[in-house]
C-alpha cells in the first residue's frame, strides 16, 4: 500500500534546477558518479531522479511513451540498470495532464500503461508527477484529488499485481485544493508552492507558506519544499545555510539541484552536514520543526518577506530549535525554553550547535544568540537535570 514504503524524506538529486531540459544518458551518469566520488552517497543521498523532457514528443504507435532516441539512445532501462548496479535508486518523472509543463507527454487517461512502462519496462523506483496542461475540470469533474487518485491507484494496483513495492509517489501540484491535507493518501510528499528560485525572497515565500502547514508532515507523507537550490544563484553562505536547514528540519524530501562537477567545498559542506541529515532521516518521529513564535512581526500572518523566525520539534536525541533571522542585518535572538511544547519548566537543558557541531552551554530558562543576517541557529536540547536549587528567588514572577 501508499504507506510500505518513503516513511522517511528522500534524499537523492533532480536535474531540474540545474540542468532543466538539457538532459541526457550521460549527464545522469556524470552526476551519479559525483554523486559517489564526492561522498554525497555515502552521505545518505542516493535517488537520481530525471526531471521533464526526457521523451519523445510524441507517444509511440501502440500509444506508449518512450525516452528520447538520441539523448537516451543507450534506453531507460540500461540507465536504470546501471544506476542500480551503483547501489543508488532512480526516479523519473510524469504529468497528470495532457502533456508535462515542457510539453512532452502527459499521463492523464494513460495512467496505468504509463506506470508499467515507468516502473516495470524502464525499472524505475519513483515518480514524481507534475500538475500542467491538465482537462478541464468541468468536463472531468475530478480535480487535482482525482488525477492525482488516478496515477496512484495504477501504482498501487501494478505493485500488487506483481508483488513488488509500489514506486514512491511525489506529488508535485504545487499546493493545489489543499494537498497537504490529503497527499498521504496517494503518495509520500506533495509539493506546497509553486517553483522554487535560487534566491532569498523565494525561500522566504516557501517558508512563509510552509510554516502554516508543518504540522501536516508525519511518517509517511511529507510537505514538499521542493528540490534545494544550494550552489545555484547567488545566495550568500549564510542564505544557503538557512536554505538547507529548514528544508532537513522541516522533514522535506532533500534533492540536491545544482551542477556537481562545479560545487564548492562549502556547498558540499553543507549538504554533507550529518547532523542536520540526521534530523531529517529521524526514525523516532515524523513530524518536522513547527513554529511556536513569529519573529520581528509578533502576530502570526501570512508575511512572505518575514516568515516565523522561532521553531521547534521532537528528535530521538531531544527537542529541536531553530532561530532564523529573516531581516537583513545582525539580530540578537531570543526565547524562553518554555515557549518550545516539547521543554519542560523547571529543568535545565543541554544545548548542542548543529553547525557547530558542539556543546555550547547548559541553558536554563532561556538562549540568546546573534544571529547573522538571513542567517540561522539550529540545536538540539536534552535534558539536564532539575534547574540548581537557589539559583532563583522562590517567590519572584519569572517571564
Ligand atoms: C514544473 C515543476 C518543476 C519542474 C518543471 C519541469 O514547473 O513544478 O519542479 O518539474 O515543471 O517542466
Amino acid at each position: 500500500g501508499v504507506q510500505s514504503v518513503g516513511k522517511l524524506p528522500v534524499l537523492g538529486f533532480n536535474t531540474w534546477n540545474a540542468f532543466q531540459c538539457n538532459i541526457d544518458q550521460d549527464i545522469m551518469l556524470q552526476q551519479a558518479s559525483l554523486m559517489k566520488s564526492l561522498g554525497l552517497q555515502a552521505a545518505g543521498y542516493n535517488y537520481i531522479n530525471i526531471d521533464d523532457c526526457y521523451a519523445e514528443k510524441n507517444r509511440t504507435a501502440s500509444g506508449d511513451i518512450q525516452e528520447d532516441k538520441i539523448r537516451f539512445s543507450r534506453g531507460m532501462r540500461n540507465l536504470t540498470d546501471t544506476l542500480h548496479a551503483q547501489g543508488f535508486k532512480a526516479g523519473i518523472y510524469g504529468d497528470a495532464g495532457w502533456t508535462t509543463c515542457g510539453g512532452y507527454p502527459g499521463s492523464y487517461s494513460h495512467e496505468e500503461a504509463d506506470a508499467k512502462t515507468f516502473r516495470e519496462k524502464w525499472g524505475f523506483d519513483y515518480l514524481k508527477y507534475d500538475n500542467c496542461a491538465i482537462p478541464f475540470d468541468n468536463i472531468t469533474q475530478e480535480g487535482t484529488y482525482g488525477r492525482y487518485k488516478r496515477m496512484s491507484d495504477a501504482i498501487q494496483n501494478l505493485a500488487k499485481r506483481s508483488h513488488k513495492l509500489p514506486m514512491i509517489f511525489s506529488l508535485c501540484d504545487w499546493g493545489w485544493q489543499q494537498v497537504n491535507l490529503w497527499g498521504a493518501e496517494f503518495g509520500q510528499s506533495w509539493r506546497t508552492t509553486g517553483d522554487i528560485a535560487p534566491n532569498w525572497d523565494s525561500l522566504a515565500h516557501i517558508i512563509n507558506i510552509n510554516s502554516f502547514i508543518a504540522s501536516s508532515t508525519h511518517f509517511y507523507g511529507h510537505n514538499d519544499l521542493d528540490m534545494l537550490q544550494l550552489g545555484n544563484g547567488n545566495m550568500t553562505y549564510e542564505e544557503s545555510k538557512s536554505h538547507f536547514t529548514v528544508w532537513a528540519l522541516m522533514k522535506s524530501p532533500l534533492f540536491i539541484g545544482t551542477n556537481l562537477s562545479s560545487i564548492t567545498p562549502e556547498i558540499l559542506g553543507i549538504l554533507k552536514n550529518k547532523d542536520i541529515l540526521a534530523i531529517n532521516q529521524d526514525p523516532v518521529w515524523g513530524e518536522g520543526i513547527t513554529p511556536f513564535r513569529w519573529g520581528i512581526n509578533p502576530d502570526w500572518t501570512f508575511n512572505a518577506t518575514h516568515p516565523a523566525e522561532y521553531w521547534s520539534g521532537r528528535s530521538q536525541n531531544g527537542t529541536v530549535v531553530m532561530m532564523l533571522n529573516s531581516q537583513n542585518v545582525e539580530a540578537e535572538m531570543s526565547f524562553n525554553l518554555t515557549e518550545s511544547a516539547w521543554i519542560r519548566a523547571g529543568r535545565q537543558y543541554k544545548v548542542y550547535d548543529l553547525w557547530a557541531h558542539t556543546q555550547t552551554e547548559i541553558a536554563v530558562r532561556s538562549i540568546t544568540k546573534r544571529v547573522p543576517p538571513h542567517g540561522v541557529v539550529a540545536m538540539l536540547l536534552s535534558d539536564a537535570g532539575q534547574e540548581p536549587a537557589g539559583l532563583y528567588p522562590a517567590c519572584s514572577v519569572w517571564w
